[in-house]
């Protein structure tokens, strides 16, 4: 078969399974079993696979028509300026959340601390620290996260990009961390319980839980943050979350009840115009 084929077949057979962005996994799936890009497949359609390389393939399209999440299968999801390694110990880094690294980085713009401190709390595969520790060399960042299986992951990825100044840590929330930050960052687990069982079955039945979930209403963490930041933020320092598309309101409001604490609290939306972002100062 031809690549302009077998594009075309198993595009049909994804969106048949209901997997959204069926041609381009495929696209995906097929370059990571040829070891090329998709650019390469488009400026070649008339080459033909191998026998064993088809069935190769249809292996690989039959795993994604099963749902599980094309990052996972080629182990590889593309944030920032890189490409992370991933599996199933950590959550598939999300576009959304390079909102948060453009937000932090026009904090320590504003601020333009020499050797900025950067605290990034449930780090996951560590694609915020990682995309800070890219663009601000100067900074020193600690990353944590409760689960050992992701920290492992990050610190692969911070190898591979070399980036030397994170310091990983386990734990939960704030309590491996030491002194204070001038910026801290989290993506935290913010969906609620309801929310959980109405997740698509790529995500649910693929994603971590304990990376997704936070309590009944989704808001857990959020609260937390909010509270316990106050004392491990420098003076002037920053706190940034990442936020759910329907929390902007209920977020908001646990800032507001923390207003001694914190001043010129703000939400930026992503790029689809979701709230997605909202942060604070400390007073
Ligand atoms: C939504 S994921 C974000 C991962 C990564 N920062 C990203 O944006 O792709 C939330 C992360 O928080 C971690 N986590 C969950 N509960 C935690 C806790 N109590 N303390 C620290 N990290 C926690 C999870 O293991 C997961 O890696």
């Amino acid at each position: 078969m031809t690549i302009r084929e077998i594009i075309f077949e198993a595009t049909q057979k994804l969106e048949e399974a209901g997997i959204p962005s069926a041609r381009l996994d495929v696209e995906v799936l097929l370059a990571f079993l040829l070891r090329c890009d998709r650019l390469a497949l488009i400026k070649n359609p008339d080459n033909t696979l191998s026998e064993k390389q088809s069935a190769d393939f249809g292996r690989l399209i039959a795993r994604r028509a099963g749902g599980e999440p094309a990052a996972y299968i080629t182990g590889r999801k593309a944030f920032w300026s890189f490409a992370l390694d991933v599996d199933p110990g950590v959550l598939i880094p999300r576009p959304d959340t390079e909102v948060i690294v453009e937000e932090a980085l026009a904090v320590l713009r504003q601020e333009s601390w020499s050797h900025p401190r950067i605290l990034d709390v449930g780090t996951g595969s560590g694609a915020i620290a990682l995309a800070l520790a890219c663009e601000t060399p100067g900074a020193s960042i600690t990353a944590t996260d409760i689960s050992e299986a992701a920290l492992e992951t990050a610190k692969k990825n911070a190898a591979a990009l070399k980036a030397e100044q994170i310091v990983f840590l386990r734990g939960n929330l704030f309590e491996p961390v030491d002194g204070r930050f001038d910026l801290i960052v989290s993506n935290p687990p913010y969906i609620g319980a309801d929310e959980y069982q109405s997740l698509p079955p790529g995500v649910k039945n693929f994603e971590p839980e304990e990376a997704l979930r936070a309590g009944q209403t989704g808001l857990e963490f959020y609260k937390k943050l909010i509270d316990q930041s106050y004392g491990h933020l420098a003076e002037n320092g920053w706190l940034l979350l990442e936020i759910g598309a329907r929390q902007k309101q209920e977020v908001c409001a646990i800032f507001e009840a923390h207003k001694n604490f914190y001043e010129h609290i703000a939400v930026r939306a992503d790029y689809a115009g979701f709230p997605r972002v909202i942060k604070g100062r400390r007073r």
